[in-house]
Formats: C-alpha cells, sequence, structure tokens
C-alpha cells in the first residue's frame, strides 16, 4: 500500500499546493481531510495559476480522482463557485471529484458568527480568522448541531430542522453581537441551489477510499494549514479548528491510521504566519518586509500581507516529530538569493533559559525570544537550478543544516512557482 501525505510543518502557507500539484502526477487519488475554505493553495501550471480553497490540487491533473472527505467543513456557495471557475478555464470536474456525505457544512450563521466574534474580541484577543466560519462549524459538528451534506441534500429534513438552528444563532448574533442577522428564506434558498448543484458528487467517500486502498490505487492526503495551527498542538488559541497534522487523517477521511505511509512535511525556507499570535522569529524590520516583498507574501484566501521571519528550527523539529515526516519539502529557497546573510533560530530564550522546544501557554511564547545561528548568504539567482549540484554551495549547507535540525532528510526543494521549478533531491544525490 502506497500512500503519502503531505502537510503543511509551519503556520500554513508553506507552498503545499505546489508540491502536491506535482506529486498527483504519480497518484490516483488525492484527498482533503480537513480544513475548509480557509484554506488556499495556489498552483501554477503552465503559466496559468489557479487559487484553490476546497478542491483538492489533483484537480488540476487529468485523471485524478478528487476527494473531499469527511473531516472537510464545506461552504456550499463556495464550492459551487470554485467547481464553476474550473470549469470556465477547461478543467474537467465531474465524476473525478467525490464529496463526503458525511462532511460538515458551513452554514451563513457560522460565517456570520465567526465576523461577529473576530469583531467583538479585542487587541491580543483577537485570532485574525479567514472568516470563512471555520470555528464556529467546528464548534458546531462538536456540540452536535451541524448540518452535514447528506442533511443538505434531504431538502424536508433540512427545513423541519433548520428553523431552530436560525433562531437560535440570531438571538446571538443580534442580542449578544449586536450583528445583523441571518435570513431563513435567503439561506434556504442557498443551501438547496447550492446542494441540487453538488449532489452528483456527494457520496460515503469513505467506503470509495476503502475500496481505492484495496485496489492498491496510490493515495495523497492533502493537508490544509500547518502543524502550528492544529488545535491541538499549535499556538492555541490562535490556531485553526481541525487537526491539521498527520492525525487528522483517519478521523478525517475514515481509514485506519495504519494506512498514513509516507509523510511529506512542507516547509518554506523562512517562516510566515498570517493573523494573529506569538511567532518568535518574527522580522518587524527591513529584512522582514524584504521576504514579504521577494516571497510574495500575501493571503490567497483574504489577501492579507504575512509575517514574515527567519527559519525557525524549534518549529520544524517540533512539527517532523508530530506528522511523523518522512521527508521535508523546503519551498522558495530562491526567496533567499538576494541576502548577505541568513539567520536559523535554533533554539529560544524564555525568561533568561534556553529551550528547545515550543511552550503550550501563547503567553510564554509570547516572550520567547529566538537563538540565531548566522550562516553565510550565496548571493547567486537558484531559481534556474533543477538537481542539487547546480545550487551554489553555501545554498546546499542552508538545506543540509536544516535537515540537522530538523531531523529529517530534506528530499525536495523548490526554487520557483511551476511545477518544473523543483530539485528532486533524493533522486539527485
Ligand atoms: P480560521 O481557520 O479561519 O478560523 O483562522 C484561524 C487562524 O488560522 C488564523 O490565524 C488564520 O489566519 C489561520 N489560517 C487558517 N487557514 C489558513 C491557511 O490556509 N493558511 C494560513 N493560515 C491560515
Amino acid at each position: 500500500m502506497k500512500t503519502l501525505a503531505v502537510v503543511g510543518l509551519q503556520w500554513g502557507d508553506e507552498g503545499k499546493g505546489k508540491i502536491v500539484d506535482l506529486l498527483a502526477l504519480e497518484h490516483d487519488v488525492i484527498v482533503r481531510c480537513q480544513g475548509g475554505s480557509n484554506a488556499g493553495h495556489t498552483v501554477v501550471v503552465d503559466g496559468e495559476k489557479y487559487a484553490l480553497h476546497l478542491v483538492p490540487s489533483g484537480i488540476l491533473t487529468p485523471g485524478k480522482i478528487n476527494v473531499i472527505a469527511n473531516g472537510v467543513v464545506i461552504d456550499l456557495a463556495g464550492l459551487v463557485g470554485e467547481i464553476e471557475g474550473l470549469r470556465a478555464r477547461g478543467v474537467e470536474v465531474s465524476g473525478n471529484l467525490m464529496i463526503s456525505d458525511r462532511a460538515h457544512v458551513v452554514m451563513d450563521y457560522h460565517r456570520a458568527l465567526d465576523r461577529a466574534q473576530e469583531a467583538k474580541r479585542s487587541g491580543t484577543a483577537r485570532i485574525g480568522t479567514t472568516g470563512r466560519g471555520i470555528g464556529p462549524a467546528y464548534a458546531d459538528k462538536y456540540r452536535r448541531s451541524g448540518f452535514r451534506m447528506g442533511d443538505v441534500l434531504d431538502s424536508e429534513f433540512l427545513r423541519r430542522v433548520i428553523v431552530d438552528r436560525i433562531e437560535e444563532n440570531n438571538f446571538l448574533l443580534s442580542e449578544y453581537y449586536g450583528a445583523e442577522e441571518v435570513s431563513l428564506e435567503e439561506t434556504l434558498a442557498s443551501i438547496e441551489h447550492a446542494a441540487e448543484f453538488l449532489r452528483p458528487f456527494v457520496t460515503d467517500t469513505a467506503l470509495h477510499l476503502r475500496r481505492f486502498v484495496s485496489e492498491g490505487k496510490r493515495l495523497l492526503f492533502e493537508g490544509a494549514q500547518g502543524a502550528l495551527l492544529d488545535i491541538d498542538f499549535g499556538t492555541y488559541p490562535y490556531v485553526t479548528s481541525s487537526n491539521t497534522t498527520t492525525a487528522g487523517i483517519p478521523a478525517g477521511t475514515g481509514l485506519p491510521p495504519s494506512t498514513v505511509g509516507e509523510v511529506l512535511g512542507v516547509l518554506k525556507a523562512y517562516t510566515t504566519r498570517v493573523g494573529a499570535g506569538p511567532f518568535p522569529s518574527e522580522l518587524e524590520d527591513e529584512a522582514g518586509a524584504s521576504l514579504r516583498d521577494r516571497g510574495g507574501e500575501f493571503g490567497t484566501t483574504t489577501g492579507r500581507a504575512r509575517r514574515c521571519g527567519w527559519f525557525d528550527a524549534v518549529i520544524a523539529r517540533q512539527s517532523v516529530a508530530l506528522n511523523g515526516a518522512t521527508g521535508i519539502a523546503l519551498t522558495k529557497l530562491d526567496v533567499l538569493d538576494g541576502f548577505e546573510s541568513i539567520m536559523l533560530t535554533t533554539a529560544y530564550e524564555l525568561d533568561g533559559n534556553s529551550i528547545d522546544s515550543l511552550p503550550a501557554a501563547a503567553s510564554a511564547l509570547e516572550r520567547c525570544r529566538p537563538v540565531y545561528e548566522k550562516m553565510p548568504g550565496w548571493n547567486i539567482d537558484t531559481s534556474q537550478a533543477r538537481s542539487w549540484d547546480d545550487l551554489p554551495e553555501r545554498a546546499r549547507r542552508y538545506v543540509e543544516r536544516i535537515e540537522e535540525l530538523a531531523g529529517c532528510p530534506v528530499t525536495m526543494v523548490s526554487v520557483g512557482r511551476e511545477r518544473s521549478a523543483v530539485i528532486m533531491r533524493d533522486m539527485q544525490g
């Protein structure tokens, strides 16, 4: 059985979409297991840029099966729009997409609550969510008040149950948050329209996935967000509301944990974060602005400028361990091309002590200061490198230092947006 999980090892935006798109070529089935349209996977194929939010990146490769599994929360209108947008650009979306009947639906009131909650939080309490209703949708799932894809296809059931839910959420919205209520009729109309559009795709994906495994098909699990946004092990409460590590795969698909084979962790050659929360290696100076400009660090989903900082090996080590990563894909190495010298965070200083793991409390992490190691930059354009030997010696040393510190081999290095801008290191030496 050959499965591969591709997961983010930082705060998301590591460039997973590009890696998945490339690896999809050698897999049969591409599966999204968690998250929702908070994710934004940018993929460039033949100079065409695609921003995917819910549809797995494998959709851009003809002949692949793409699965949105039960652990994902689905924004119905968003998904319809995404499918229509792909079709308008000539991408086939038909029998090659399956949506779980157990996946929860993000309702209008979830989005409204997400925004109202953020607006009410002040100062450091603000999480900086994507405003896509993710937290409230998962909260309803766990308090057993959610609607699943199978439910919204049953119009009679939906109409019977939704009245109470809307009443409850409208009470919260207007009475507690002072926000606008959602309309029952508009909510119903938009759900019913989207549900009809999506009906042909909805199925028991867990059954299909088990069959694919028994048929020897090659599965690729496409992670969304990153390990530091994991609801359990991320920088809580500045996290998303799902398990973003490989632990989320079994529950999010209905496949047993033993199905997870190889795990490729994606790390950016430096660190970025969108939204609020502690970020020990953040650079609020010229170097940070330079990383943002050179790296085009603006969110795919919200367009927000990303916070930037040097590579953080404390994070990399923890995330490799949490995910059981067997290899690392290091992305955006070319963004570091012009720097005279490059810093790596190897440990933190917390209240006068040196620590090499992340403290659980956000307040403690906020007080952590990076302990840097300085490496010389290479000052050479690496964007055309296609083999390990094409990279300048100093860039190779940087990559080797990362694998030493992270405790995991770097098997792929990405130096540009195109599919071809990748060095497959395990094959090249
Ligand atoms: P939410 O997932 O929209 O609730 O947002 C919670 C936190 O996760 C915020 O800091 C978001 O910026 C962050 N986040 C959610 N999805 C992504 C992503 O795909 N990439 C990067 N950050 C994300």
